[in-house]
């Protein structure tokens, strides 16, 4: 939401709790703003739900404004719904939701917001490559230890919380990991790959007599490309950037040659050429078509893979860690995930905690996983009963997590993704040879560390 829309639904909401305007023209007038009906129709509620009254809890209602990533299962619009009619109603706080499609588009929202020092977001959820380079500009509220103490973060996986920590403060609280899995067809795949050989032998064998596609994955130009490089990188036990030493590139290596060989090597083979403008949603409607005999995804696509109201393919697949290549001997899932903070700027910064605390909880914890199979942050979630009843995908992702690995963590991490997108896009794309992306992208890196 930019700040004149907000500036707009503030002053709708003050007209109609001073009886200014009616239901309808409220209705209208936050509708025009881009407000979906049912978001309106809450907000209403919140503000009285006529034209007199003040909040549901007899004094004033604060509006949050909570921007997120996409979530296509409903369950985040659910939970906001059940925050403002619970923990909301009782302190009069109304939580509204919109959501973007990409990180890269969210990305350049907070940027542009934050350094016009905006408060048109008061929540805002920033994917785990972020936390330090949004705390280097002091862009979020640290969250202290009375707000969330130490004995109850215990309770949440430390990997996320540590990519939430820069300089000995917690700059957003995880709201939710996520690790990239290899899909696969369980009637066509008898025994599922463990190398990128047999990935791709299967994928020619199945293809194109039973599915489309062999393999999907997502190949833009964005962050998600950058998930995909790194994780086929690491299978073939390629680097980035020296584990000891950060400032050291070493990316222009013979396993990164093999590993981004590979990939261009499926491009127009077991995968359609069109995988080149492929994100995550994309290849997920692929494959639920029943098009592609395996796919790289993320786990919220488990969930909506196996509702038959909109999925060909449901309860024909399971889920295994993403093969490896090379001297490697063990696939690695990059580490994603979702971290909620309160916008420096924000005049909210209290109730916007309440609504951070409200999806930390359990409850919230277990209803990502059970209606959307997305791995929340919470560690007793994935022991479970009704989780893994449930979603049967969180009994195999004990070792993709233990042997998931970060994208390179720098607070200069939008350049450093910048260099890898375009670069092994080249390759892709069949612009640059492997080996010129490579030197390129040495290079480039080399550049963003030595600023
Ligand atoms: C998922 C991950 C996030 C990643 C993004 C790339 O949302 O959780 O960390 O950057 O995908 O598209």
């Amino acid at each position: 939401m930019f700040s004149e829309q907000r500036t707009e639904m503030e002053e709708s909401i003050r007209k109609i709790r001073n009886g200014r305007i009616n239901r309808r023209s409220f209705l209208e007038r936050v509708g025009a703003i881009g407000l979906s009906s049912a978001a309106a129709i809450s907000l209403l509620e919140a503000c009285g739900g006529n034209s007199n009254s003040t909040g549901g809890n007899g004094g004033s209602t604060t509006s949050l404004v909570w921007l997120s990533e996409q979530d296509t299962t409903g369950t985040y619009a659910a939970l906001v719904n059940e925050f403002n009619q619970s923990v909301g109603k009782q302190k009069g706080i109304h939580v509204t939701s919109q959501q973007v499609a990409s990180t890269d588009d969210l990305l350049a929202r907070y940027t542009n917001m934050l350094r016009a020092r905006s408060a048109s977001v008061d929540v805002m959820s920033i994917d785990i490559v972020f936390p330090a380079q949004f705390a280097a500009s002091q862009w979020t509220t640290p969250i202290t230890d009375t707000q969330w103490p130490t004995s109850d973060r215990a309770n949440y996986l430390p990997g996320p919380i540590q990519g939430c920590t820069y300089q000995g403060k917690l700059w957003a609280a995880p709201l939710r990991t996520d690790l990239g899995v290899l899909y696969y067809r369980k009637d066509l795949v008898s025994t599922p790959p463990k190398t990128w050989d047999d990935l791709v032998n299967s994928a020619k064998s199945a293809s194109p007599k039973s599915t489309k596609y062999g393999y999907v994955w997502q190949g833009a130009q964005y962050e998600g490309l950058v998930c995909n490089f790194v994780e086929v990188l690491y299978g073939y036990n390629g680097s980035i950037l020296d584990a000891n030493d950060s400032t050291k590139v070493t990316v222009n290596s013979p396993e990164a040659k093999q590993a981004l060989t590979e990939m261009v090597s499926w491009v127009g083979s077991i995968s359609p050429l069109a995988v080149t403008t492929y994100q995550e949603e994309p290849s997920r409607t692929v494959w639920q078509n029943g098009d592609a005999t395996f796919m790289r995804n993320w786990p919220y696509a488990y969930a909506l893979g196996n509702d038959p109201k909109q999925s060909k393919v449901a309860d024909k697949f399971d889920i295994t860690s993403l093969p490896y290549g090379g001297s490697g001997t063990v696939g690695h899932s990059t580490i994603g995930g979702w971290n909620l903070a309160t916008n420096a700027y924000s005049k909210n910064a209290d109730a916007s905690w309440e609504f951070i605390k409200f999806m930390l909880q359990p409850e919230a914890q277990k209803k990502l996983a059970i209606n959307a199979s997305l791995t929340g942050s919470l560690q007793s979630i994935y022991t479970d009963s009704d989780v893994l009843a449930k979603q049967p995908l969180f009994s195999k992702l004990g070792p993709i997590l233990k042997n998931a690995l970060p994208r390179p963590v720098s607070p200069q991490y939008s350049d450093v993704s910048d260099a890898i997108q375009r670069n092994i896009y080249q390759a892709l794309k069949k612009q640059a040879s492997v080996s010129a992306a490579l030197s390129s992208l040495e290079k480039d890196l080399q550049a963003v560390i030595k600023k």
